[in-house]
């Protein structure tokens, strides 16, 4: 990709715990560009979340990022020190939170949350952040003068644009979305959707789009990475990742929902649970439940590769032997 707005290369985190190390992200890399709604799948566990949370540095113990860089605009964030930190966040990258209808504050009215957010990152008065507040509901189709209502005031639907609108409220370039609609219905799972594309259309910023709902990202997304077991293992143009996928995890993921036209398919699955991440296999994680599995996969390690334009996936079934690659 030429301008990327965010490059993560050879990320990887672990968490230290009494039990061993898990390596929850393991040398993970993907670039995201200005506007693009880039979509990040996987079953729960595959940690999604943990590369979320280390994108804003939001991370904690027993959490450590133990490798790789995150450049945006051409700056490697983890080498910020917390003050840059403090003015990178909200302002250049903000996050909607997994279970964001939680993530408000119950004992507060909305407009504090929304003047802690403002008054906090910027130079903003009191004044000025109410009036920005009183904007930022309009943007999100709520009415002005509910800012100084609770949040048991409101329904799950409108919390959950709350939280959006305040992920907004410094115009950031890029919003991680980490499973904005999953405790809502469908109907209002498709509004709001519908809404923040219509806002990144209007303001420009990139998505990172994380669920477990893969039609509804290839919906919503423009390239989907998909992850296993801390890794990313594919990459692709939205529609490719299920009419053609590469990778026999997300061939696996493909047959295990039934497509919404088209004739009836015989849904099959995936045989076998995910990996245990205290019990790392030599080469590739998926291999116990791969049905293509060949005895390289058990001595090899992988590593995500370029298979075509646009392509990439760490399945040694594909491409060239591992050779050191650009990703993008
Ligand atoms: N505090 C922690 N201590 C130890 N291991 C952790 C901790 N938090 C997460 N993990 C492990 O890291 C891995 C990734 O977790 P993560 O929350 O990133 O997954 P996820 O893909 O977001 O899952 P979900 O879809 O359920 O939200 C999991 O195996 C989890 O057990
Ligand atoms: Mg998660």
């Amino acid at each position: 990709m030429s301008n990327p707005l965010i490059s993560v290369r050879n990320l990887c985190v672990d968490y230290i715990t009494d039990a061993g190390d898990v390596r929850a992200c393991n040398n993970v890399s993907f670039d995201i560009a200005p506007g693009e709604v880039f979509g990040l799948a996987g079953e729960s566990g595959c940690g999604k979340s943990t590369v979320a949370f280390s994108l804003m540095r939001l991370h904690k113990p027993p959490a450590f990022i133990t490798g790789g860089e995150v450049i945006f605009n051409g700056e490697d964030i983890l080498q910020y020190s917390d003050k840059q930190m403090q003015a990178f966040r909200w302002n250049e990258m903000s996050m909607v939170f997994q279970s964001a209808m939680n993530a408000l504050n119950p004992v507060l009215p909305i407009s504090e949350q929304f003047c802690d957010v403002l008054m906090h990152h910027t130079t903003m008065s009191r004044k000025q952040a109410l009036k920005r507040a009183e904007g930022l509901l309009e943007i999100v189709d709520i009415h002005p003068s509910r800012l100084s209502d609770y949040p048991h005031q409101f329904s799950g639907g409108m919390r959950q644009r709350l939280v959006i609108a305040i992920a907004l409220a410094l115009n950031p370039k890029m919003i991680i979305m980490d499973e904005p609609t999953t405790a809502l219905d469908v109907v209002v799972q498709r509004e709001i959707l519908q809404k923040i594309y219509a806002l990144k259309e209007e303001f420009g910023f990139s998505i990172l789009f994380i669920t477990h709902d893969l039609s509804l990202m290839v919906e919503f997304s423009d390239r989907i990475g998909i992850m296993y077991s801390g890794e990313l293992i594919e990459v692709a143009p939205a529609k490719q990742i299920l009419e053609n996928p590469f990778h026999p995890y997300t061939q696996g993921l493909g047959s295990s929902f039934p497509p919404l036209t088209g004739p009836k398919t015989k849904l099959t699955g995936i045989p076998g649970n995910p990996l245990n991440l205290l019990e790392i296999p030599q080469g590739c994680r998926f291999q116990a439940r791969c049905s293509q599995v060949t005895p390289m996969c058990r001595q090899t390690e992988t590593q995500l590769r370029q298979i075509e334009a646009q392509r990439f996936s760490n399945c040694h079934l594909f491409g060239e032997p591992i050779a050191q690659q650009k990703v993008s």
